[in-house]
């Protein structure tokens, strides 16, 4: 028997984890190789209903096994209380292989607590394999805290797999040793894959009231959404294209908070053009995705499943790399 401990903190994590936890259960039900027990801890980096529990819903994952419920807090005080809890359930459960996915904070902090812990004596291993899904892209920016977690955490892994061929120039620049590398695919889009037509079944249009051709919003990179002078020509922005096409906004719960403090909510709410929601559901939001005229976006996955899709995507973002992960 293999024992795989999965991670999982924040939402794009969950889709992400969909598709692995469907190839072990296809494993262990045509394979005749080792059964696999696979666990899943959660974090609770991410623990609304909309940002986590739908999720788990919308893509048949189950539930999971430990959730460490750590909430919300600075860089530092949410890496390290992972940390803090994720070490004593690595030491009594002791996989085989610790799975870790994406460069969220919870991504870096159990990688790094696996890199350094030693199982107890008699243990047939010192401690796990770490395996980095979707290993080796970079956005050549240190500024994002998302950059920073790929680093580390590629650096600290035994296995890397990657999304595309390219990620194995970086990681070699790196210093990582080609045998590590393994060129698997993407996870997100396999989901994306599965779940697509599903998506078709989704009322949430009727439930917003899009009614015509609509561009459709996301913001949350805190480069984009935690000061004043960029979130703000950003809703004037929004305005300006509300007035030539419906402007459809789920809004993630660190812009809403921006938008709050910095007086601009109200702007938004008072648009007759622009609907806003809350943060949506997988199936409904992909709804939102394949229908959209074109989506205007500062998230790396987002920008993957457009492409996918084959509906124009705007990305708001400084870097200026082809690849804007
Ligand atoms: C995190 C990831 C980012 C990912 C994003 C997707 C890091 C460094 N960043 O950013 O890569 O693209 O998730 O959403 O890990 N909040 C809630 N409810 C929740 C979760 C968060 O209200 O369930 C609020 C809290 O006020 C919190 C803020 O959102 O302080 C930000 O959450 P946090 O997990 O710190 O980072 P994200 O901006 O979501």
């Amino acid at each position: 028997m293999l024992k795989i401990m999965s991670i999982a903190g924040a939402r794009p994590n969950f889709m992400k984890l969909a598709s692995i936890v469907r190839a072990v259960e296809q494993h262990n039900n045509t394979s005749s190789g080792p059964v696999i027990n696979h666990i899943i801890v959660h974090t609770g980096q991410h623990y609304d209903q909309k940002m986590s529990d739908s999720f788990f819903v919308d893509l048949g994952i189950p539930q999971p096994d430990i959730n460490l419920e750590v909430g919300s807090g600075s860089h530092a005080s949410q890496t390290a209380e992972i940390m803090k809890r994720f070490e004593p359930v690595l030491l009594e459960q002791c996989p085989d292989i610790l799975l870790v996915v994406g460069d969220v904070n919870s991504t870096i902090a159990c990688t790094l607590v696996a890199a350094k812990i030693e199982y107890p004596v008699g243990h047939k291993r010192r401690r796990p394999i770490i395996v980095h899904v979707e290993a080796g892209l970079r956005s050549f920016d240190r500024d994002m805290p998302e950059e920073v977690n790929r680093i580390l955490t590629d650096a600290i892994s035994d296995l890397l797999f990657t999304t595309e061929e390219l990620c194995l120039s970086y990681l070699q620049r790196e210093g990582v040793a080609e045998d590590k590398v393994h060129f698997v695919g993407n996870v997100m889009i396999d989901t994306l894959m599965q779940h697509v037509e599903k998506a078709d079944l989704s009322i949430i249009r009727e439930q917003l009231g899009v009614d015509r051709s609509y561009a459709l919003v996301t913001l949350h990179r805190p480069s984009n959404v935690d000061r004043l002078e960029t979130l703000e020509p950003l809703v004037d922005c929004l305005e300006k294209i509300a007035k030539r096409q419906l402007v459809v906004f789920p809004i993630h719960p660190r812009t809403k908070n921006s938008l709050q403090t910095f007086g601009l909510y109200q702007r938004l709410e008072d648009n007759q053009d622009i609907i806003i929601a809350g943060p949506l559901g997988y199936l409904d939001f992909l709804n939102l995705i394949k229908n959209a005229s074109v989506v205007i976006t500062d998230s790396g996955g987002i920008q993957e499943e457009t492409t996918v899709l084959k509906v124009p995507c705007v990305t708001l973002r400084e870097n200026r790399n082809a690849r804007l992960l």
